[in-house]
């Protein structure tokens, strides 16, 4: 199955310092090592897509500087449509400083730069690509206002939205009547709901609080425990796989771009989309970085066939 998908997001140039333990606030550590990839939560969602098949646009914006053509060469190499990239005069690139402790937790700083600075001009001609797309995924890295704009224009195209509301923030009201599908983390879900995420109980509670403002489909990911689906019609927990993991950056990234390869719009086959996705997202959890970290549909399913 081959979906098409357009994400619109963020582009972050991600450097990654690997440290023995976080810093505490006013003390200075040594980073051990530091490295450099492509990442950002869009950028990373159409990879992880575009690598497990799908045909994949992007819609974003990038500054006009040397980490702008990197982030949009990196886009273009995975072979993802990148017409709709704005390259913004006044704004740098987006970035992201990633600190990876020890035991493979993270914080990342980012800054929004182009990223943050994008208007709905960047919805200019973008009608071309929703025309035959299956879904539009966004996330919170770019502005709210732009997502629900294109979230209209989804709906006229008969495309059905992803929201990924990461990172945590509150949510314009309005959004909510234009998704379909939200996807937040066990955090996320807590802040926007106001619900805590303790049993099944709770992510039911969850989904009917979505379902009331007008999000038909709730995917809350738990980490190493799995991913709580409801649909209107179904609901269960698909356990995560059990792999050793190194980093988990890009983690909610691999498993949204690659969900929506294989989901099909009316979440009829969701239960083995999400098989596939949380192979996906224990392959990247095993390896080191961000982009680079997203596996392609052959290692996915050659671990499948494990
Ligand atoms: P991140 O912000 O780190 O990218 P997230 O908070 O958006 O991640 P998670 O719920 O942590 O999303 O992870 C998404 C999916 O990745 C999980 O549902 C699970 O399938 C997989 N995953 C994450 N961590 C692990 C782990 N330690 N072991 C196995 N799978 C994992
Ligand atoms: O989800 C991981 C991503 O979050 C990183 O690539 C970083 O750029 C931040 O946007």
């Amino acid at each position: 199955m081959s979906n098409k998908v357009v994400v619109l997001g963020s582009i972050n140039v991600d450097t990654t310092y690997h440290v023995e333990r976080f810093a505490q606030p006013g003390e200075t550590i040594s980073a051990k090592s530091k490295s450099s990839a492509p990442g950002g939560k869009g950028a990373n969602q159409a990879v992880a897509a575009a690598r497990s098949g799908a045909k994949t646009s992007f819609i974003g914006a990038v500054g006009s500087d040397n980490e702008g053509e990197y982030m949009r060469e990196a886009l273009k190499e995975n072979g993802i449509d990148i017409h709709h990239i704005m390259i913004d005069q006044y704004h740098g690139t987006g970035t992201a400083a990633v600190t990876l402790d020890a035991s493979g937790q993270n914080d990342i700083m980012i800054y929004g730069g182009a990223n943050q600075a994008m208007t709905t001009d960047v919805l200019d001609g973008i009608d071309d690509v929703l025309d035959d797309a299956d879904f539009l995924i966004s996330q919170f890295e770019t502005p709210q206002e732009v997502t629900l704009e294109a979230f209209k224009m989804a709906k006229e195209h008969d495309v059905t939205t992803i929201l990924n509301p990461a990172p945590a923030h509150d949510i314009i009201p309005e959004l909510l009547h234009y998704t379909d599908v939200i996807t937040p983390n066990e955090s996320e879900c807590a802040l926007l709901t106001g619900i805590e995420i303790a049993d099944e109980e709770s992510m039911l509670k969850s989904a009917e609080y979505f379902r009331s403002r007008g999000v038909k489909h709730l995917l809350i990911t738990l980490g190493s425990k799995g991913v709580f689906y409801a649909t209107p019609t179904a609901h269960g927990l698909v356990p995560a796989f059990k792999v050793k993991a190194v980093d988990t950056t890009a983690a909610g990234d691999t498993f949204i771009g690659t969900l929506s390869s294989q989901m099909k719009v009316d979440l009829s086959n969701v239960a083995d989309a999400l098989v596939y996705a949380q192979r996906a997202s224990s392959l990247t959890v095993q390896q080191m970085g961000t982009m680079p970290s997203i596996p392609t549909a052959e290692k996915v399913k050659a671990a499948l066939a494990e």
